[in-house]
């Protein structure tokens, strides 16, 4: 499973990037307005840290308009996928740029038709949100194990399945045992699947028994 990590502050990417665990990062408009940064500027910064997929999302809601801005964002690095939002003029714009050789992140599902959709549009990544479904009282992950089971029975489907709206570790877990390519992180997140309590205790006394006994290695 790849993964990416979801945030647009630069501290925390190279942060996760240096423990060699990071596969790809996603933006969106939130995340960047939060970085307080300028949009272009800051996907520069982040592609040039980044060798895997960067999204960055387009804001025009009609094709094309979407085509205009995700041509100039594709100009910014060749790892760049342009992100479009599941509406029809959305799935246009990513049909003209997956047959062009571009990346395309489809964001804001939230059902498994607009997946398939998606996936005719020969989309590179599809993000269903699991959080947000959880939210409002429904089950996210019901939702990645129907697009895996549907994008699995069609071999020339090559749309990968990117989790996104993760809240909690156990969304990742849950998402690899079902199969799905990529799961977007929260660095907070991320950093929490490292953890576990008898990994401190088990080394904590590792360390204690060591130093009683007057060895060391080197
Ligand atoms: O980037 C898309 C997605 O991961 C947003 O997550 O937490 O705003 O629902 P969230």
């Amino acid at each position: 499973m790849k993964f990416f990590v979801d945030t647009a502050e630069i501290k925390d990417i190279k942060d996760l990037a240096a423990t060699g665990m990071l596969d790809g990062v996603t933006t969106n408009p939130t995340l960047i307005a939060k970085s307080g940064r300028d949009f272009v500027e800051v996907i520069k910064e982040i592609c040039s840290i980044v060798d895997g997929p960067v999204s960055a999302e387009v804001t025009a809601l009609d094709t094309e308009g979407m085509i205009a801005e995700g041509e100039k964002l594709a100009k910014i690095a060749e790892n760049i996928a342009i992100k479009v939002p599941l509406t029809w003029d959305g799935l246009k714009a990513c049909k003209h740029f997956t047959s062009k050789g571009t990346m395309v992140n489809v964001t804001l599902c939230f059902s498994a038709a607009q997946a398939l959709l998606a996936a005719k549009a020969g989309a590179t990544f599809i993000s269903p949100f699991v959080g947000r479904l959880d939210d409002i009282g429904q089950n996210g992950m019901d939702l990645i194990a129907d697009i895996c089971q549907i994008y699995s029975m069609y071999p020339n489907i090559e749309t990968e399945v990117l989790v996104a709206s993760i809240r909690n570790p156990n969304h990742i877990i849950d998402a690899a045992k079902m199969g799905a390519h990529v799961a977007t992180i929260p660095p907070s997140v991320l950093r929490q699947l490292i953890h576990h309590p008898l990994t401190d205790k088990g080394l904590a006394a590792f360390v204690e028994d060591i130093k009683k006994s007057g060895q060391k290695v080197a």
